[in-house]
């Protein structure tokens, strides 16, 4: 195999991130969609010019066409959806959040070591040349001792995505709703990144919006039982406009990332604070967002390389994100190690 055949399963908004990225790569090609709805996935692969199309997505994994399948299902569905393609022999890169218990993490694991195929979540900015960069600030000691990140990951969720005949996927409960597992996994995630593991333990607060998911969500990490350790604070929304950010703070400086998710080259972006003189611009390669991802699993596929982005660190996002809602369902803080 020169070339990795990708199909989608579904026809989900974010494929339109995917597509761009998949054709951008040198050893993929984008050869089917599919849809619940034949005619769906018809009228997709129409717009987008995708050779290849099917009315169901177990058809799709089981047609021998496709060998990684791209997984944008709502996060209810993620679990299901990449077992079954990994028992097809399809290798999986799954959206965020890629379980929404331990257990289905745990049973995931369990499929891709059964089955042999490569598994990974699709956290894009994680393989974006900004994010490299700055964990090799963060991890080289150029802003000295981490004391804490900060980080935010909010929208407006607009009101014709509140009806409730066309209520967004985001909003409903039973299917992983709620803007910690939205948005707020990329803040959480990237302070993960930069501490080098999960926090020891989490205090969260929600605000519960009439649908019965948190439409704000505020979390505070400690990575040591001790005080005086460092710390990480992290917000997520879909009740206020659109704001992302991240800040390292160290002994020695403080780095800032206006963009460090989403919009990405879209002016300034990193920007180093240090403990004397004026901030300095750090600047960053060009990189399409999502191709990293992409190009990452056509190297484990291809290659047989790991994938950049464990499972191990996987699992810990989840861990971390279950501890947050017990602690804001109770309002005590949680231990998780
Ligand atoms: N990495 C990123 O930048 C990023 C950005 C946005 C979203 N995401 C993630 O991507 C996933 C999808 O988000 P999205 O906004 O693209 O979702 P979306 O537009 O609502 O698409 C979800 C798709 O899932 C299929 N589906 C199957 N069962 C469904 C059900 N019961 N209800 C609704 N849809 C169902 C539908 O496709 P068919 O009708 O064709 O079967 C639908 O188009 C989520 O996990 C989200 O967290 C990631």
């Amino acid at each position: 195999m020169s070339k990795v055949r990708w199909g989608l399963l579904s026809t989900a908004n974010i494929n339109q991130a995917l597509i761009p990225a998949i054709r951008a790569s040198q050893r993929g090609e984008l050869v089917a969609v599919s849809s619940r709805s034949k005619v769906k996935a018809q009228a997709y692969a129409i717009q987008w010019e995708i050779p290849k199309t099917f009315g169901s997505y177990q058809e799709m994994l089981d047609s021998g066409e496709i060998d990684a399948v791209y997984i944008g299902l709502p996060n209810h569905l993620h679990v299901e959806w990449s077992i079954r393609a990994m028992q097809a022999g399809v290798h999986v890169l799954c959206e965020k959040p890629f379980a929404l218990t331990l257990e289905e993490v745990d049973a995931m694991m369990a499929a891709k070591e059964e089955t042999g195929v490569v598994l990974a979540e699709a956290f894009m900015y994680r393989h974006h040349p900004q994010t490299r960069i700055a964990g090799e600030w963060a991890h080289s000691g150029k802003l000295g001792e981490i004391i804490l990140v900060r980080g935010a990951f909010d929208f407006l969720l607009p009101p014709e995505r509140r009806q409730p005949n066309a209520l967004d996927v985001r909003l409903v409960p039973e299917f992983g709703g709620g803007c910690l597992w939205d948005v707020g996994v990329y803040p959480l995630s990237f302070a993960q990144f930069i501490m080098g593991g999960p926090p020891t333990w989490v205090f969260g607060s929600q605000w519960i919006g009439e649908t019965g998911v948190d439409e704000v969500f505020a979390g505070q990490m400690g990575y040591s039982e001790k005080a005086g350790d460092s710390y990480a604070q992290i917000s997520s929304s879909f009740r206020t406009p659109f704001h992302t950010f991240i800040e390292i703070v160290g002994t020695e400086g403080r780095l800032y990332l206006t963009k460090p998710f989403v919009g990405l080259q879209e002016g300034r972006m990193m920007t180093f604070y240090p403990k004397r003189g004026q901030p300095v611009e750090v600047p960053v390669p060009e990189m399409e967002l999502y191709l990293g991802e992409v190009e990452d699993m056509h190297a484990a596929i291809l290659d047989g390389k790991p994938n950049y982005l464990a499972l191990d660190e996987t699992r810990n996002h989840i861990k971390t994100v279950l501890a947050l809602y017990e602690s804001a369902k109770t309002q005590a803080a949680i231990h998780i190690q």
